[in-house]
């Protein structure tokens, strides 16, 4: 039985993150500009506490600031937008994230908007999704822009002419991808909740991008032997082992079935491991990126 090759993103995203790291120190002497990142966090889930905390954690390992700014959970949309207005007037603030999702009485769309386009690392103001979709230079979402890199480790820079297939169009990821891998000349269908004949869409693809949030949706006969998988799923589910279930133990699946698709597939990336270190290394790109398109 053959085995896809496992794609360590783990290690692709840790050589990522020192090759950024010589960047950020060689604009340093060369400018004498650090790089800033701020993340702004409102309320506490849980969940957005470990990202905003491993965030900053990378901006001040590869040398550049990290400003972090907590809010209230009761925090009105207002105050929030003063915020982010003052950051985008702060000249050693050069990328800014807010971490998403935001309370109820707040809406995400107002804040996007309000985060001047030059410092919006996450990609997701319309007009860098603008940009993206008509093929112009701008800030690209973190994680599809990971998913494109490894994309391009495994199988080389010409994608061209493969069939690629996204799961899930959502704005953070989906539609973004859709655009990259346009972009990059593959034939790319978009599949989502209402696709017709999924299973049968999903063999038919060179490259599976699948980013559902459906814990191990994707399964092993789905896919086209040899393909290329990449998992974006990031998904909690309770432990194999009965007793440790009882006391509430988990595990983190993706959105493909892993061991029946490495069976199957060419390449595939691991949850955890694969895509998820992508991201983050990305936001510090794209602050990178930002920084020098700011400073000329
Ligand atoms: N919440 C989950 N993923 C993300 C992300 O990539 N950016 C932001 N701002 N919030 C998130």
């Amino acid at each position: 039985m053959s085995q896809a090759r496992i794609i360590d993103g783990k290690a692709f995203a840790q050589r990522l993150r020192d090759r950024l790291s010589l960047q950020v120190a060689a604009l340093g002497e060369a400018h004498g500009l650090q790089p800033g990142l701020a993340v702004v966090l409102v309320g506490e889930n849980p969940a957005s506490q470990v990202y905003v905390r491993n965030k900053g954690q990378a901006t001040v390992a590869s040398g550049m600031r990290s400003f972090e700014h907590r809010l209230p959970d009761t925090t009105d949309q207002r105050t929030l937008i003063d915020l982010v207005e003052r950051l985008n007037r702060d000249p050693a603030v050069n990328g800014i994230l807010v971490q998403l999702p935001l309370p109820p009485q707040i809406d995400p769309a107002a804040v996007i908007a309000a985060i001047d386009p030059d410092k919006d690392v996450d990609g997701f103001h319309v007009e860098n999704a603008g940009r993206l979709a008509l093929g112009l230079p701008g800030l690209v979402p973190c994680t599809p822009l990971g998913c494109m890199m490894l994309l391009n480790d495994v199988l080389g820079d010409d994608l061209s002419g493969r069939r690629a297939l996204v799961l899930g169009r959502s704005s953070i990821v989906g539609k973004p991808m859709a655009s990259l891998l346009l972009a990059a000349s593959c034939t790319v269908t978009t599949a989502h909740s209402r696709t017709r004949d999924l299973a049968d869409e999903c063999r038919r693809a060179d490259i599976l991008v699948a980013a559902v949030g459906r814990p191990e949706m994707v399964r092993g006969d789905w896919i086209k032997p040899g393909a290329t998988v990449i998992d974006v799923g990031i998904n909690r589910v309770p432990s194999l082992d009965p007793l440790a279930a009882s006391e509430g133990r988990t595990r983190l699946v993706g959105d493909v079935a892993f061991a029946e698709a490495a069976r199957v597939a060419g390449a595939i990336t691991p949850v955890p491991g694969g895509v998820g270190p992508m991201t983050i290394a990305c936001l510090l790109l794209n602050t990178l990126t930002a920084t020098c398109r700011q400073n000329g």
